[in-house]
């Protein structure tokens, strides 16, 4: 087969990593890739917003499935474009993807389909979101509605916090279109997690659980990221959570979706609160996490490629050939990000190391925003690594991961040393 992978970062690497180790796979692409990325597959200029120049890449390759990283060639309607054509994609189509596009969409669904989800409001006018902030307790949680790359979210402890927040994304347009609404939600306590599956519209193929971390210094302190570290298993994940997960939220999802006349096809992310009362849900993504697929492909012993088929044709029910199998071992994934990240960062440092760790038996460092320039390795995006390892238990891939850790370094690198601690103090 020939196969096409969309995206450029850490995300990508790993995807392209599992793929290339499919026995049914004869070529591999990506676009844009990466220097990293280009060690394992074709990298191809074509960045994923570019979905006409992507469709037409793909029929000149005759490529016979593209699997698509990022969300937004999603909301741009990649897939509605590629099954006009009759190529294969796997990713939702556009009406699908507003799960992730708009989070009042989400929220819709969520409450008419009797999903537990922090209970909300969602505005347009400020005057009227703020009559709504005074009526309901703080803290509360003001979210702009469309794609912000993770920054569209601002958690206010306070009536006022949450005025100035309102007035950020509907009066000064902090985030422009995406801001266009405000969703206001209820503060929900509790352990979060990443819960995906894959789905065809009538059945699901659950991944195993993962969490984040998503602020950018240790014990969730400082600003929201795309996301410093992630593990997986998540032991929050019991197999009884994993039960609820399934009955409480997706199977009224997938109906909910059906009645909206949605067939959503491809990766859904849940990301989810463990509350005292149960499995709430924080949002959706209509693709897989960052950093979390790293430690889940990792984890992945079954090829991904008949997976990815088996969603696309529908076929996810027949279990016998398309069952997930996973490695035991947990796997740890410590992101290195840029000195300013998530605000402006610092690029273009010689990143030493690396080499080191080419052989490494316990794990791989996936790429996120790397470049290389005569022979070195430089950083060029906010995240700039995942050093992801597997362990006998999550003790022994933090540790693992940690010693590759120390092997790299550059100007202004950073990283959480508290990746999956919750995890070893559960144990
Ligand atoms: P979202 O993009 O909607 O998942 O929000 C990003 C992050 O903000 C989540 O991962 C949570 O850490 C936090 N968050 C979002 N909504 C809530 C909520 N209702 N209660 C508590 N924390 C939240
Ligand atoms: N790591 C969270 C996300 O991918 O949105």
């Amino acid at each position: 087969m020939k196969i096409l992978v969309i995206g450029s970062g850490g995300r990508e690497h790993a995807l392209v990593w599992k793929i290339s180790q499919s026995p049914k796979v004869n070529q591999l692409f990506c676009a844009p890739g990466s220097a990293a990325i280009g060690e394992l597959a074709q990298c191809v200029a074509v960045n994923p917003e570019q979905i006409e120049k992507l469709a037409d890449l793909a029929e000149k390759e005759k490529i016979d499935l593209t699997v698509v990283g990022p969300e937004l060639p999603l909301t741009l309607g990649i897939a509605d474009l590629f099954e006009e054509k009759g190529l294969k994609i796997f990713g939702p189509n556009r009406a699908a993807a507003q799960l992730e596009g708009s989070k009042a969409f989400a929220k819709e669904i969520l409450k008419d389909s009797g999903i537990p989800t922090a209970s909300f409001g969602t505005f347009t006018d400020a005057a009227s979101a703020k009559r709504y902030v005074a009526k309901n307790p703080a803290p509360c949680v003001v979210k702009a509605d469309g794609l912000a790359a993770g920054k569209g979210v601002l958690i206010c402890t306070d009536h006022e916090q949450a005025e100035a927040a309102i007035d950020d994304i509907l009066v000064r347009h902090a985030f422009g279109q995406a801001g266009e609404k405000v969703v206001i939600e209820e503060f929900l306590d509790g352990e979060e997690a990443s819960f995906m599956v894959l789905t065809d519209g009538d059945h699901v193929l659950p991944l195993a659980s993962s969490q984040d971390h998503k602020r950018v210094f240790d014990n969730d302190e400082g600003p929201n990221t795309g996301g410093m570290g992630a593990y997986s298993p998540a032991p929050v994940v019991t197999s009884a959570m994993h039960q609820r997960i399934l009955h409480e939220i997706l199977k009224p999802l997938l109906s909910g979706l059906k009645n909206e006349g949605i067939r959503y096809r491809g990766v859904i992310y849940v990301g989810l609160m463990i509350t005292k009362s149960g499995p709430k849900v924080l949002e959706f993504n209509a693709r897989f996490g960052d950093p979390e697929c790293q430690p889940i492909m990792m984890r992945l012993k079954s090829d991904l490629v008949p997976l990815l088929e088996a969603t696309i044709d529908g076929k996810l029910n027949q279990v016998q050939e398309v069952q997930a199998e996973w490695y035991e071992d947990p796997a740890v994934c410590v992101v290195l990000s840029a000195r300013g990240y998530p605000g402006l960062y610092d690029k273009g440092h010689e990143i030493r190391g690396l080499d080191k760790l080419r052989h490494w038996e316990k794990g791989f460092v996936f790429h996120a925003g790397t470049t290389k320039e005569n022979g070195r390795w430089l950083t060029s995006g906010g995240r700039v690594l995942g050093v992801t390892a597997r362990g006998s238990d999550i003790g022994n891939a933090v540790t693992n991961a940690y010693a590759a850790v120390s092997q790299i370094s550059w100007d202004g690198m950073h990283y959480r040393k508290d990746i999956a601690r919750r995890a070893i103090l559960r144990n």
